[in-house]
């Protein structure tokens, strides 16, 4: 997919927010989280069952709504309070369900929801040609390998899905692209593939936002890593800049622990 301009920001980052908090009824899901993400940057989201992760995920694509605390995009002051407009402000999420229709082909999977409309005189309602093009090179600048467009995505690997659902977010060209546990599920090579397709999303100079348990994939993948905990960011650590141990002690809190 060719650079737009919106890729193109000054100094400003692509994603801020500020003393996010969010309650659901008693209990505080988010306290106070800062996070920024700048252009062609990888940003891995960790922590423990219930650390907030979700939660953050959903106020960033416009699901959740923050009580308190300020969003940021390209510098400028969003209310997300849809996921269209999450969507028109250049966010897009692959949720771990990943929402294909089996039944259906890549090509018409990649356009769910998005159609390209064809001439009235063709006497069609979706313009297949203009789709097929288009799907070949969102497919092919991610090098994501499908033998053929037109045959059901039912029974395609674990690694072509996330592949298609990736791909399917970048048909309208997003800014930042958000991946709710992309390798959970998958064998070793299909997640070594997926793993070289967010390699692909920064070299794109868009924005990646992971969510993972798998603390190998985050060292690989990630140019800096998030840790949440009941709610709060408690660490941040930077690529080649940790241990593994350290990032385990950041997530169950045993630093804070071990000084008694
Ligand atoms: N809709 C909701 N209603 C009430 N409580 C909620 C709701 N959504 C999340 N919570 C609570 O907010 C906290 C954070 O949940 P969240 O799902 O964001 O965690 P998570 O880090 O994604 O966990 P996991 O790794 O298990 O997916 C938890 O205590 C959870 O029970
Ligand atoms: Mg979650």
């Amino acid at each position: 997919m060719p650079e737009s301009p919106g890729h193109v920001s000054g100094s400003a980052a692509l994603l801020e927010l500020r003393q996010v908090s969010k309650y659901f009824g008693g209990v505080r899901a988010l306290h106070d989280v800062d996070l920024t993400l700048n252009v062609g940057e990888v940003v891995a989201l960790v922590g423990d069952n219930g650390a907030g992760k979700t939660t953050l995920v959903k106020v960033i694509s416009g699901v959740e709504h923050p009580d308190t605390g300020e969003v940021l995009i390209d510098g400028a002051h969003v209310r997300l309070d849809s996921p269209r407009t999450a969507a028109a402000s250049g966010i897009h999420t692959v949720y771990q369900d990943l929402s294909l229709c089996d039944n259906l082909d890549a090509v018409r999977n990649l356009f769910l929801g998005q159609e390209r409309a064809g001439g009235r005189w063709l006497g069609r309602p979706l313009d297949r040609h203009q789709m097929e093009t288009e799907a070949r090179r969102v497919l092919e600048g991610l090098s994501v390998k499908i033998r053929s467009l037109s045959t059901p995505v039912g029974g395609l690997s674990g690694g072509q899905r996330q592949g298609i659902a990736i791909c399917r977010a970048l048909i309208s060209d997003p800014k930042l692209v958000i991946l709710d546990e992309p390798t959970a599920a998958l064998g070793v090579s299909q997640r070594a593939e997926v793993l070289d397709l967010i390699g692909r999303l920064r070299e794109q100079r868009r924005g990646v936002l992971v969510i993972s348990h798998d603390l190998k994939d985050v060292q690989q993948v990630a140019d800096r890593v998030v840790v949440m905990r009941l709610g709060a960011k408690v660490a941040e650590f930077t690529r080649g800049d940790y241990t593994s141990s350290e990032l385990v002690a950041a997530m169950t809190g045993a630093h804070e622990v071990s000084h008694g």
